[in-house]
């Protein structure tokens, strides 16, 4: 069974991970950022990348040994290689081909947004393409039509900010700190959703995209009124947050004919009201609903680990001159 080494820095986690071509997660090791950026109140791109260098070699040999394997027995290395901060994903691809060329071993670059992508194949391995995916994370607000490996129909993208970007801001707004979301979340379960009239920029409109600065500005103009405790403001901004989500996506289902299922991934997708609310889309729409677990839909190394076993399998490798990108759209 082939093994893959999966090797994640583009952001604020480090992580390496061992995982199969039949979808097992040998070994998955994280360590996150978050006491190192909270002062800054948000991921500072030379802190990153000076603790990917520190954190990323220890990761790795803690992986191989969770798994009792060596690099030896692995098939192959895929490490991010982009879109991201460049400093970290630098470290993360270099130390890729490092590996790569010691062991004499394939690379595998993956994009990031295609291991959030393939994440929900590795958590649920009867999902088929192809699926309607909604990748909502701190960079990245779009909806997929997943058809296979490396190719992915961009059926929307938001105008301005992603979701992530608008929780973590409002949760700056809020003085509830960083990292954003999670927070954001927590505040708003004990608050009043309908206490705060928000806007829900674009739906009902026929444009297929997101939008949320305006949702922003509402958010700061009613945190600077000081009417509203923070636990209704947070409520009332998740409820527009899914209200957008929502109706986007169900804009979008009604546009895909033959999806398999209606699927959702990256970091926003670990939001429990979210999750629900598309949960209950799906149903309405007789799809089956799949979301991978909370630890995969953040960012993590299984799931580059599985996009570079998709690949593989596919035959895709790449050569050790491979760049490593800032931008880079699937
Ligand atoms: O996928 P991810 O770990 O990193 C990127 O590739 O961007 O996503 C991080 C984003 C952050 O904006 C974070 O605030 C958001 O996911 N997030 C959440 C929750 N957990 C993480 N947003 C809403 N509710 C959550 N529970
Ligand atoms: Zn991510």
């Amino acid at each position: 069974m082939t093994i893959i080494l999966g090797l994640e820095s583009s952001c604020d986690e480090t992580a390496a991970a061992l995982v199969t071509g039949d979808g097992r997660v040998l070994a998955h090791r994280l360590a996150t950022q978050e006491e190192a950026h909270r002062p800054y109140g948000g991921v500072v791109p030379e802190i990153a990348a000076r603790a990917h260098v520190e954190m990323l070699t220890p990761l790795i040999a803690a992986a191989f040994e969770e798994a009792g394997l060596t690099l030896a027995d692995v098939d192959a290395i895929a490490a991010t290689a982009g879109p991201g901060l460049i400093g970290g994903v630098m470290v993360g691809l270099v130390t890729g081909k490092a590996l790569a060329h010691a062991a004499d071993k394939p690379l595998i670059a993956v994009n990031h947004l295609e291991g959030h992508a393939l994440s929900p194949r590795l958590a649920d391995q009867s999902l088929q393409f192809p699926y309607l995916l909604l990748l909502v994370s701190g960079g990245h607000c779009q909806l997929l039509r997943v058809e296979g490996v490396g190719r992915y129909k961009r059926l929307a993208t938001t105008i301005d900010d992603a979701a992530g970007e608008a929780f973590d801001k409002t949760a700056k707004l809020l003085g509830l700190g960083y990292p954003g979301g999670p927070r954001v979340e927590k505040a708003a379960a004990l608050g009043n959703a309908k206490a705060v009239p928000l806007p829900r920029p674009l739906v009902g409109t026929s444009e297929p995209h997101f939008s949320f600065a305006g949702l922003k500005s509402a958010v700061m103009r009613a945190a600077q009124a000081g009417q509203h405790s923070v636990e209704d403001i947070a409520a009332s901004f998740q409820q527009a947050v899914i209200d957008c989500l929502l109706d986007r996506t169900a804009r979008a289902l009604s546009n895909s004919h033959g999806v398999t299922a209606l699927v959702v991934a990256g970091g926003v997708a670990a939001n429990g009201a979210i999750r629900a609310a598309l949960e209950k889309l799906a149903a309405d729409n007789d799809l089956p609903f799949v979301a991978p677990p909370m630890w995969l839909c953040t960012d993590n190394a299984a799931m580059i680990g599985w996009a570079g076993a998709e690949r593989f399998a596919a035959g895709l490798i790449d050569g050790l001159d491979v760049a490593a990108r800032p931008r880079w759209p699937l």
